[in-house]
Order: C-alpha cells, then sequence, then structure tokens
C-alpha cells in the first residue's frame, strides 16, 4: 500500500474472521445457520419477548463457551499495534468475545456489546457478568430480575456510532479484517472512508461483499496476514 508511512490515525474494523481461528463459530458459514439456529429465533428482540430461556440459553452457552478460548495471533499482532503504535488508534468490533482484550489490545470499542456483560433493561446498568442468565439473577446495581445480554440484535442500535464516525473522520487509513460486509452501518464504515478520501485496506479469508469498495486486498487467514501486515506498519 502506497505512503504507509505517512499514516498516524488508523481505524480498524474487526469481525467474525479474526475470531475463527481462536474456535468461535463465524455468523454466516454453510447453510446459514448458526450453532444450529436461525439467527431471528435468537438475536432479534422479537426473538426474546417470544422466548426468553430459548434466548438466554444460547447466549449463556456462547458466555460459557468463549470463556474457554484463547486469542490467536491476529489478536495479539493488533495489541502489539496498540502497544507501540503512537498515533491514533480505533479497534473497532462487531465481536462480542473479549479476545482483543485477553491479548492486551486496549484501544478497542464493542459496536455490538459483550458477551461478559449483561444489561438490567429496568436501571440500564451494565455489569460485567460471566456466569449464566437463565435463572433470572437479580441486578447488582437494582435488584430487579431484568438482565439481558448486552449484545446487539438486528434491529437494535449499534453502539457508540458517534465516536466511530469522529474517529474515521481523524483517520488517514480504514483497515476491515474478518467481516463479510453483510450488517450495516459496520459495512457501510468503508465507503464514508472512501467518501473521506482516505486509505482502505481489506484483509479477509475471500473477498467481502463489499471488496470492490477497498483499494487494496490481500487474502488469507487472519493469523497470517494480520501479523504480516502489522510488521510493515511497525518497521515501514
Ligand atoms: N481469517 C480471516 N477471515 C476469515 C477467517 C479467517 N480464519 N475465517 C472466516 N473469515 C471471514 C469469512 O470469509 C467472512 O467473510 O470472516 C468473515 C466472517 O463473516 P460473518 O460470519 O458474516 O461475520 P461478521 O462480518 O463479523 O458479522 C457481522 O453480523 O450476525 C451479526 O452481529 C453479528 O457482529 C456480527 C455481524
Amino acid at each position: 500500500m502506497a505512503a504507509m508511512n505517512a499514516i498516524r490515525n488508523i481505524v480498524i474494523l474487526t469481525g467474525a474472521g479474526i475470531s475463527a481461528e481462536s474456535g468461535i463459530d463465524t455468523f454466516r458459514s454453510e447453510g446459514g445457520l448458526w450453532e444450529q439456529h436461525r439467527v431471528e429465533d435468537v438475536a432479534t428482540p422479537e426473538a426474546f419477548a417470544r422466548d426468553p430461556d430459548l434466548v438466554l440459553r444460547f447466549y449463556d452457552m456462547r458466555r460459557e463457551s468463549i470463556q474457554t478460548k484463547l486469542p490467536n495471533p491476529a489478536h495479539e499482532a493488533l495489541a502489539r499495534l496498540d502497544r507501540q503504535w503512537t498515533g491514533g488508534l480505533l479497534i473497532v468490533t462487531q465481536n462480542v468475545d473479549d479476545l482483543h482484550e485477553r491479548a492486551g489490545a486496549r484501544r478497542v470499542l464493542h459496536m455490538h456489546g459483550e458477551h461478559l456483560n449483561a444489561w438490567c433493561t429496568a436501571c440500564d446498568t451494565r455489569s460485567r457478568w460471566t456466569g449464566p442468565l437463565i435463572d433470572r439473577p437479580e441486578c447488582p446495581a437494582c435488584r430487579s430480575r431484568a438482565l439481558r445480554p448486552d449484545v446487539v440484535w438486528f434491529g437494535e442500535m449499534p453502539y457508540r456510532m458517534d465516536e466511530i464516525y469522529r474517529a474515521l473522520r481523524e483517520a488517514d487509513l480504514f483497515v476491515s479484517i474478518g467481516t463479510s460486509g453483510a450488517v450495516y452501518p459496520a459495512a457501510g464504515l468503508v465507503q464514508g472512508a472512501r467518501e473521506l478520501g482516505i486509505a482502505t485496506l481489506e484483509l479477509n479469508l475471500e473477498p467481502s461483499q463489499g471488496s470492490h469498495w477497498f483499494q487494496e486486498t490481500r487474502l488469507g487467514r487472519a493469523s497470517a496476514i494480520v501479523p504480516e501486515w502489522i510488521d510493515e506498519m511497525l518497521n515501514p
């Protein structure tokens, strides 16, 4: 990519593909089923209203499962970038796992929420939560039994979009890693980057749906191509 050494501020968008090699399933694999469920049966507010036990059990299983997974070399390389990059950096992740943080990254924004948070719909407090929600535990703040997964479902508004757009306006480079480009508004960030005239790079296993928007695409497994790119950034 041209003029990498002119780059100061970076926005990176990550998706399920960066955690795939840690053993966490991506969403849009063959068959379109996500852990044997249709997405609309478990990941919408309507599903939660219709069958809260199904949804809570599903997310309890996911919450338990991610705690057994480990960051892979792609997460570790991004954490290294975070430690060593003296310019601006924001890692915007669509992932609800905590593998960026467990690898040591700090400048991380979870636009789709976090598995390890519970959100109280009575008092609007978010609490760190590692155990199950199926037995309707009390909110640590208000004692109501109204906790739900702090995960942004289809039809709900992603978090902190204003901060994301602000970082993009100040960025010189936008990089997308391991995302299919199927879900907006995340999938639209590359178009925003192009309108702002900043450099764009895609790192993914296969061309994403928005691939044509990127100035450069590198294909391969995240655990290989992310560390390679970060070496280039840190040793221009
Ligand atoms: N390395 C790099 N990329 C990979 C790898 C890998 N090892 N394995 C898979 N991929 C790519 C796939 O080719 C695909 O393009 O990662 C992408 C994963 O796409 P999705 O499963 O659609 O995941 P994502 O883009 O994160 O989904 C976006 O959809 O269901 C919602 O809220 C959920 O945040 C999620 C959003």
